[in-house]
């Protein structure tokens, strides 16, 4: 299965992928589905108008299996930034309301839910990590006040992948009725995700990543006992129903989350995102986590041998203390990489191979 897995990418040993948490390489089907759409397209314009439209929604069903929700809890959107936006520019908050997030979330989660803050007059409370950048959910539920009104953070942060755990912290949201939202975007694909199990509210994420698929899509997922409350941002013929429609002045948005999609959709990309996600599932994503770990363990290993402060948290990521040439070898390689937060952020995906890591290894040794 996993070899299956690493066929399906493009290997060229004399280029190291090793900012996956950047912008990973994206999959044989997802790169097929884009010409496999473009050639339809040019050859047969509306004829095509059926098949694409069920082939979206495929990527919505693929995609709510390996979220763990509903495929109509799903919206697609362009960006994370903009599915979150969907989110918390409509949700009910108001003055003296609070709004939780970490110190160390990537922007598209910190700037709407701190936009969404100030228009709405509520508070915007940033937890503390710990020195070594770890996220324990305690320290969130110690800021739990009686006006806390969401938990907004991500879920492995884009940093150092510290991960928090999300069925400690909804043990507590459910009970004390506060809306969990989570940034999924560098976790999911990678470790093992339910939304619906672990009883988290909203999750947002993107195509880029760990779903290796090409840049453009963003995806809100909204439990369904939330949709109503949250009115759209973006409206058009979608919103109510279909281009075909006639125009009304008075009609009402679809009851489920693709009330959140305005418009005509960015076909290519959101096909190509369902046929990468139909490859992690069938590899599962369980392997695919094994073999990251496998890679990203390697990695911390070599570099604390070689005397290198590395953080590492059990997820793809390893940020470690570069010295004053570390990033020039690590481009001489050449392998990509990322400047993040303390250091030098590698982050291997399961089509990384044993001597991608032992390439880098003896890059910085
Ligand atoms: C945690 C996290 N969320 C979201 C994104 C991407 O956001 P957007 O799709 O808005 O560019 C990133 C990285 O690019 C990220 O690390």
């Amino acid at each position: 299965m996993l070899k299956e897995y690493k066929d399906n990418f493009y290997r060229d040993d004399s280029r190291l992928h090793l900012n996956n948490a950047g912008l990973s390489p994206i999959s044989r089907p997802a790169r097929d589905k884009v010409f496999y759409w473009a050639e339809r397209f040019y050859q047969e314009g509306f004829y095509s108008d059926k098949d694409y439209m069920s082939d979206v929604f495929h990527s919505r069903v693929s995609l709510a299996k390996i979220i763990g929700c509903n495929s109509n809890e799903v919206a697609f959107f362009q960006s994370t930034a903009s599915a979150i936006s969907q989110l918390c520019f409509h949700f009910p908050l108001s003055t003296g309301d609070e709004v939780i997030t970490w110190d160390q979330e990537y922007a598209s989660n910190l700037y709407p839910w701190q936009e969404a803050c100030k228009r709405s007059g509520a508070r915007l409370v940033i937890v503390d990590s710990e020195k070594d950048y770890s996220t324990p959910v305690n320290n969130i539920l110690s800021k739990i006040t009686k006006h806390t009104k969401v938990v907004a953070i991500s879920w492995v942060q884009f940093l150092t992948g510290s991960r928090t755990d999300l069925i400690a912290l909804s043990k507590v949201t459910r009970e004390k009725e506060i809306f969990l939202f989570v940034d999924v975007m560098q976790g999911l694909g990678l470790h093992p995700f339910n939304m619906k199990e672990w009883g988290i509210d909203a999750i947002a994420g993107g195509s880029h990543k760990w779903l290796t698929s090409p840049v453009g899509v963003g995806f809100l997922a909204l439990d369904t006992k939330h949709i109503e409350k949250i009115k759209p941002h973006n409206v058009g013929a979608y919103t109510y129903g279909s281009c075909d429609d006639p125009t009304d002045l008075f009609c009402t948005p679809k009851k489920d989350a693709m009330k959140f999609e305005a418009g005509s959709k960015q076909v290519l990309e959101i096909t190509a995102l369902g046929a990468s996600v139909d490859l992690i599932l069938k590899t599962t994503v369980l392997e695919i986590e094994k073999e990251v770990l496998r890679h990203s363990s390697g990695l911390q290993r070599g570099l604390i041998d070689l005397g290198y402060e590395v953080h590492y948290n059990n997820s793809s990521i390893i940020n470690f203390l570069p010295r004053s040439d570390s990033a020039a070898r690590l481009a001489a390689i050449p392998c990509n990489f990322a400047l993040r937060g303390p250091g030098i952020r590698l982050s291997p995906h399961a089509f990384n191979t044993d001597e991608d890591i032992e390439k880098v290894l003896k890059a910085l040794a």
